[in-house]
């Protein structure tokens, strides 16, 4: 006799974006049977044409998900039903500085109508304190009928995937996992324990959302430091970026972070927001380190733009009609992704100013602020520019044909050197 086939547990990634996707295909990989539900449509098209858009997924991977029968890309909610487990992977981006959750209220509240008993749902998206318990526990009590504890689980697991960096897979980063109660802790850590290889118990989920705002508050504020470092040392005429290479020789108690032309993303210029805002509504006070390192770094692009102007000016150029080439307009090397990036506010003012703003970015298929022109950092357009800035340091440039071709060079990187070369 044979025994009969055991049906693979059925996963809902809500959000088939950079964290989402990821997500969804090792989930595949580790035997689940996975809806990747996305409103958006295109995206949808896209991925059941083996397509990816998110660079750390290879289109061969897209593939190799479809064929396997246990993925489907849908933007159908009907296709959620009878799920084990779901995962809320949606923007959390910041209107006017105030979180907006609207993405998440909206996933919990399609959730809630597919919800069945003994199932699990897992927050990913990042957010402030108190969110799981407080907003989507109810959304999914009051649409499912059903109580937390009795008939489902509720947690949150922070996402630290790091989109560019070969060097740590989805699974080998440690996941931090969360439960609003015992049972919850544990279908969570279950859950994850399938799909990495070391998950890290809290003992709630506020302790988890915290845990990920920490952690980019924590770099969003020692990268404010040394750009705040890195402007008075420049006008001190120290070399800041000797100076850290030196302080990270100390084997403990210190950890380098660099300067550059201001922080992007979706991380760290609004992820230290929400924390901001939660003390501020929940306590009545201000956050004062995290909107010290705001300040600083949302100056960046502008000191970068000031530093060139100045350049300009002692080689008796006007910005005003001057052809500019910015290398790199991603927020982060080796990536695409612009979003937030401080390459944009640079051509933007660049092109206030008067400025023929070229930009060469061999991750970007389209200009986001299309403002710009974008080109390749081929040798004539090098040659071409009155001024090179390297905003985002890509592997892919030819550095050497760069600093041999350029007249003047803004490096806010460090990763040039010469005679007409001015670093950060
Ligand atoms: N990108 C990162 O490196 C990173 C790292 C850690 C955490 N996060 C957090 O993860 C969350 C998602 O970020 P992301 O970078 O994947 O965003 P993203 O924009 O790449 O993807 C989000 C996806 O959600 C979809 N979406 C929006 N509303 C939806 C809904 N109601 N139902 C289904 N799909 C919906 C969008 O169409 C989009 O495809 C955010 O909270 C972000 O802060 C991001």
């Amino acid at each position: 006799m044979t025994s009969p086939e055991v049906r693979p547990d059925k996963l809902v990634v809500v959000g088939q974006g950079y964290v989402g996707l990821p997500l969804a295909m090792r989930a595949v990989e580790a035997g689940f049977s996975v809806v990747g539900f996305d409103t958006d449509d295109e995206r949808i098209k896209r991925l059941n044409a083996d397509d990816s858009y998110v660079e750390d997924v290879t289109s061969d991977v897209v593939a190799a998900a479809n064929a396997s029968g246990r993925y489907e890309a849908t933007s159908e909610p009907k296709r959620c039903a009878g799920f084990d487990y779901a995962v809320i992977d949606v923007p959390t981006p910041l209107d006017d500085g105030v979180p907006n959750l609207s993405y998440v209220t909206t996933a919990a509240e399609m959730l809630s109508r597919y919800l069945r008993p003994g199932a699990t749902v897992i927050v990913e998206s990042t957010t402030y304190p108190g969110t799981t318990e407080e907003l989507v526990g109810p959304i999914l009590e009051n649409g499912s009928g059903l109580s937390i504890g009795d008939d489902f689980h509720l947690g949150y697991s922070p996402e630290r995937i790091d989109p560019g960096n070969p060097n740590w897979r989805f699974e080998s980063i440690p996941k931090v996992v969360s439960g609003v109660d015992d049972a919850s802790l544990a279908s969570v850590k279950g859950f994850f324990d399938r799909l990495v290889e070391q998950t890290v118990a809290v003992s709630g989920t506020r302790e988890a959302e915290l845990t990920k705002l920490l952690e980019n508050t924590f770099r969003h504020v020692n990268i404010a430091l040394v750009n705040e470092l890195a402007m008075f040392a420049g006008e001190l005429g120290i070399d800041i970026w000797e100076a850290i290479g030196a302080a990270s020789s100390k084997p403990f108690g210190y950890m380098p972070f660099t300067p550059g032309p201001g922080v992007g993303g979706h991380c760290l210029p609004i992820d230290p927001s929400y924390l901001s805002w939660k003390v501020r509504r929940t306590l009545g006070r201000s956050f004062r380190f995290v909107e010290l390192a705001n300040d600083v770094n949302e100056h960046m692009p502008d000191y970068v733009v000031g530093r060139l102007v100045l350049a300009l000016n002692r080689m008796g150029r006007p910005v005003n009609g001057c052809r500019v080439l910015l290398l790199g307009m991603a927020y982060k090397k080796n990536t695409g992704d612009a979003r937030e990036a401080p390459g944009t506010i640079i051509a933007r003012r660049l092109a206030a100013l008067g400025a023929h703003v070229h930009v060469a970015d061999p991750h970007l298929k389209d200009d986001p602020e299309s403002i710009v022109t974008l080109v390749d950092a081929t040798e004539e357009e090098v040659g071409l520019a009155d001024a090179v800035v390297v905003v985002t340091d890509h592997d892919a440039f030819d550095y050497d044909m760069i600093n041999a071709g350029a007249q003047y060079i803004l490096d806010t990187r460090n990763r040039l050197r010469g005679p007409h070369v001015e670093r950060l």
